[in-house]
């Protein structure tokens, strides 16, 4: 099925998130869309599928004008759309998640269980989701709930797919899995909007290439760019993918993790035999396949965790048992994993999330009153710096777009006086300009003496910015190798193999 946009233009108030934009999108293609965060690409999308209503333009579907005003007529129309936050019910199997609000299999007001779980197995074994219907989607691994959002589109006959960021969440090898996928679905004639931050992707998977900046399309490429080009045509500057290390003194040790154990709510053990230093002027890297302990450490760090044993010292202090905010008091800046869930508070304006966990000392508060300009003031500064796209700080925070966000936990985190920086994903959902200023920024905290420990599952990430290279493996440190370590040899070890 062919997709065409024709002039479409959405405002928030007086920002054009778009300006106007044609696009157009045939049968069986897979096109990317390439754009800053902020560029507007989420916001189109939701108009494409109904959730938000455009100002002006049209929506064609093979040529014939379609009126969307809700998901059920993009549904209709044949478009799906994958969230990158799922909308799964995690108690429920995934034959019950598919036929929740599905119309098709209401036959006389009764659910057709067993049709469903049927159509479930055929296209799963079509496309090669290895998809059970009746596994518990609280059982399945983040790559496989998102097969299942896709399969529920397929179900509803989509045959145009939106992926809005799918692979942000998705581990190397999950997303490899993704690619695979949508080359297939697309050789069978579905047509794919793919939306992601990560040229090799695009080069890799795409048919056609559009770009996106600050709500105009700006221009088209070719999958045969190669990733500067690319870089470059998105932010429209240079854009340097790899940032230089340069050697750099090592200080005393700032934090020193001992013999750690982390067990789970049930009295599982998810991590054990934990033991590591970072020293000041040191990036740590603690790299892995994702869900092999290294949230649980993360969190640890900061002990949101209750379930600890073992030490964690900053400097001399014990900081296991002690509070969040007595951690972040101490010194520790938390990048944490889930921006959404942990680091920010989405009925909160840009500025107070800005000031969260400070909010009562100095200089924003005396007593129990905030001083709404000392806050507004920081909240100019700290959002220049990391170039944060918004209208006004009194904004709410639920207003910006997926990499704004980030960089607003980024520009909290990192514009404080600590000792330790511990950040996880701390890029997750960032465009190539914004990773470069946040690698810069992290190794510059590193040349100024901080420690970081840094979780990551991006390897390219870990080799850029890290001294030393801590590999986690079912809950356990499999090795700490030098930074020298070849990206091979870091797959090898995340996978768990260990050369004699
Ligand atoms: N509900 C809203 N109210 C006000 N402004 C909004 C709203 N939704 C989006 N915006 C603004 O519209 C612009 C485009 O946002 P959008 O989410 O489309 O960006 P994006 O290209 O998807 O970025 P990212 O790569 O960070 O996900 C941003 O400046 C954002 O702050
Ligand atoms: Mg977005």
């Amino acid at each position: 099925m062919s997709l065409e946009l024709r002039g479409i233009t959405k405002s928030f108030g007086a920002l054009v998130a778009n300006d106007s934009i044609d696009l157009r999108v045939e049968n069986g293609e897979i096109h990317a869309i390439l754009g800053e965060n902020g560029a507007g690409k989420s916001t189109l999308m939701n108009i494409v599928y109904g959730l938000l209503k455009a100002d002006a333009g049209e929506i064609y579907v093979n040529e014939t004008l379609q009126e969307i005003n809700e998901p059920s007529d993009a549904l209709a129309a044949g478009i799906g759309m994958v969230h990158q936050h799922f909308m799964l019910v995690p108690v429920f199997t995934v034959a019950e998640n598919i036929i929740l609000g599905h119309e098709k299999s209401k036959r006389n007001g009764i659910l057709d269980l067993d049709q469903i779980r049927a159509d479930i197995k055929r296209i799963s074994d079509e496309f090669g989701f290895e998809v059970n219907p009746d596994d518990l989607v609280e059982n399945l691994p983040v790559g496989v709930q998102q097969r299942v959002e896709i399969i529920r589109a397929l179900i509803y006959d989509a045959q145009v797919l939106i992926l809005d960021e799918p692979t942000a969440v998705l581990t190397p090898q999950e997303t490899d899995e993704l690619l695979k996928i949508m080359q297939k679905l697309a050789d069978k004639g579905t047509s794919i909007i793919f939306i992601t931050h990560k040229l090799r992707e695009v080069k890799i998977v795409a048919d056609k290439i559009s770009i996106i900046r600050r709500g105009k399309v700006v221009g088209t490429a070719e999958p045969s760019a190669s990733q500067e080009e690319l870089a470059s045509l998105m932010v429209g500057r240079h854009v340097v993918l790899n940032p230089d290390k340069a050697a750099h003194p090592i200080g005393e040790v700032v934090l020193s993790v001992k013999d750690l154990a982390i067990k789970d709510h049930f009295g599982r053990t998810i991590v054990k035999n934990v033991s590591f230093d970072v020293k000041a002027g040191e990036v740590l890297a603690i790299a892995g396949v994702q869900g092999n302990g290294q949230s649980e450490l993360a969190q640890a760090m900061i002990n949101l965790e209750e379930f600890v044993e073992g030490s964690i010292k900053l400097g001399t202090d014990e900081i296991v048992g002690k509070s969040v905010k007595r951690a972040l008091d101490d010194g520790i800046a938390f990048v944490p994993e889930s921006r959404e869930l942990d680091g920010l508070i989405s009925t909160f304006s840009i500025a107070e999330n800005l000031i969260l966990d400070r909010h009562d000392g100095a200089p924003y508060a005396k007593g129990i009153n905030l001083n709404p300009k000392v806050v507004k003031e920081q909240a100019q500064e700290d959002t220049k710096l990391f170039d944060v796209r918004f209208q006004s700080v009194d904004d709410p925070i639920s207003s910006l777009s997926g990499g704004n966000k980030q960089k607003v936990v980024l520009a909290r985190e990192l514009s404080r006086p600590v000792r330790l920086i511990v950040a996880s994903q701390p890029t997750r959902g960032l465009d190539v300009g914004s990773i470069e200023f946040v690698h810069e920024r992290i190794l510059a905290e590193r040349d100024m003496g901080r420690a970081v420990l840094l979780f990551s599952t991006e390897l390219d990430e870990v080799l850029a910015l890290a001294d030393r290279v801590a590999v986690m493996y079912r809950g356990e440190i499999l090795a700490i190798v030098p930074s020298t370590v070849t990206p091979q040899e870091l797959g090898l070890l995340m996978a768990g193999v260990v050369h004699a």
